[in-house]
């Protein structure tokens, strides 16, 4: 039954973290992908940061789709995202350098909002205002973008197409940011500079914009498989993850639909990617966190340094309270465990299964996590294995007790094991069972 089995992709699949980002979706996506027509980043922006490893090569990736290293993949940028040109740009290039031929297989939805420097710099303005009270944020602009979304005076992709960047959009944002930017000491926007960047970017990127919901429906219409990519993870989802420590985005499934404009039906099955252990970037509430020589061994062995800031990724034990959690309200249907070698060479495993909080047993977080100030997890303890999951692609080929503690995390969250990843190649993956992604 759980040999290594060849994937088949009978339907389409949206691809999720189910922690607070970094599980790997980057990789699966990337592996999934080979199966896959289009690939669709569907929320989040270039904050979001993976690391893929094939053929010798890695790649890493912000806003463009991991999809885009499969040649026969169209690479969607959604309207649920918000887009930073200059960044967009960036990435776009250094595919390009590395010999990825982009040409007809990147589009940008012309919904998207964009992400403005204006926006990164009052997400750092914000950051350093607020002392130890900071969110962490990648101080990219993503959560000031947002709010210009909903606030509905964000400039969109599609307005560097029309070829008329309106001067009242720029004075609207203006009227808007000023205020915010004198309260925190900085200058008034410099709408001449703007202007000329918006000038830069529709010339390099109107050719990119595309009617997503149109081209999406109709491809969905001719049976075309399409793999929707989430960014960051459901523990970072702007409302059910451990607010105010979160994006500013909904990381769940049910996104995918809305971000791309299609019938819900056509987002197909839900994967929630989970790593074997825990990691968050920035501040929060985080439990299971290790200080000791585990949380280093974790760090070390799973190179736990952020992809797009550079920061240390704290580190500490499997959460499962949380995570049966979060597979329920992300809808998975069925998951994948990444990093499963990164635990090679500890004795014993620990999953907290509940928590006590200011000494009362609570079976899940609750809302007001951010606000306590004992959080001890209740953690149960198995065996560690003495050899090596490394780049293995059989489930019999793994030692009994990795087995044990992926069954035991099947059997915790409720939620089938579609995947396993052993190693950072697109190689080191296997599938679980031949029928996974119809249910
Ligand atoms: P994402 O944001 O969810 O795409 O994840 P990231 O790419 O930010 O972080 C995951 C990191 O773990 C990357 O450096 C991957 O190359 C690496 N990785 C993914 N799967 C595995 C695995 O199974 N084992 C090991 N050792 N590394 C992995
Ligand atoms: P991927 O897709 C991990 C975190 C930030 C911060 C919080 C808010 O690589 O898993 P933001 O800049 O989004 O306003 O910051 O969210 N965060 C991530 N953490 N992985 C990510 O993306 C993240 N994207 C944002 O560190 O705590
Ligand atoms: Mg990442």
């Amino acid at each position: 039954m759980r040999q290594g089995q060849s994937l088949r992709m009978k339907q389409n699949l949206v691809v999720l973290g189910a922690q607070w980002g970094d599980e790997g979706k980057g990789k699966l996506v990337d592996y999934l992908a080979g199966e896959a027509d289009y690939v669709v980043r569907f929320q989040g922006g270039h904050n979001a940061g993976h690391t893929i490893c094939f053929d010798g090569k890695t790649f890493k990736l912000n806003i463009v789709p991991s999809g885009i290293l499969r040649p026969h993949v169209t690479a969607v940028i959604a309207g649920g995202t918000v887009v930073a040109c200059d960044h967009l740009l960036e990435e776009i290039k250094g595919l390009e350098d590395a010999g990825i031929d982009l040409s007809g297989r990147l589009w940008v939805s012309d919904t998207a909002p964009l992400v403005l420097p204006l926006h990164a710099e009052l997400d750092a303005l914000r950051e350093g205002a607020s002392g130890t009270d900071a969110l962490g944020t990648t101080k990219l602009g993503i959560g000031p973008a947002y709010e210009d979304k909903v606030g509905r005076r964000a400039l969109r992709f599609g307005d560097l197409i029309e070829g008329r960047v309106l001067r009242e959009k720029l004075a609207r944002i203006a009227l808007h940011h000023n205020p915010l930017r004198r309260a925190l000491g900085a200058p008034p926007v410099d709408l001449e500079a703007l202007n000329e960047n918006l000038q830069t970017w529709r010339a390099l990127l109107k050719d990119y914009a595309v009617r997503v919901p149109e081209r999406l429906y109709a491809a969905a219409r001719k049976g075309k498989r399409i793999l929707f990519e989430g960014g960051q993870g459901a523990m970072l989802d702007i409302d059910h993850g451990t607010f105010p420590y979160v994006t500013s985005s909904n990381t769940v499934g049910a996104s995918a639909a809305v971000s791309c404009g299609l019938p819900f039906a056509d987002t197909g099955k839900i994967l929630a990617i989970v790593k074997a252990y825990t990691t968050r970037v920035g501040a929060g509430p985080f439990p299971t966190e290790l200080s000791d020589g585990v949380g280093r061994h974790l760090a070390q062995k799973g190179l736990e340094i952020g992809t797009t800031t550079g920061r240390a990724r704290r580190c500490g034990w499997l959460d499962v309270a949380l995570l049966k959690r979060s597979v329920q309200f992300a809808g998975a249907d069925s998951m994948a465990i990444t990093k499963l070698d990164v635990l090679d060479g500890l004795e014993a495993l620990k999953i907290a299964t509940a928590y006590t909080i200011d000494g009362r047993r609570y079976e899940s977080l609750p809302a007001w996590v951010d606000e306590a100030t004992d959080v001890q997890p209740v953690y149960e303890t198995m065996a560690g294995w003495s050899g090596s999951c490394a780049n293995l692609r059989r489930w019999d080929d793994l030692p009994e007790q990795a087995r044990a503690y992926l069954k035991r995390i099947e059997a915790l969250c409720g939620v089938p094991l579609a995947l396993v990843s052993t190693g950072p190649d697109r190689a080191a993956t296997f599938a679980t069972r031949p029928d996974v992604f119809v249910g």
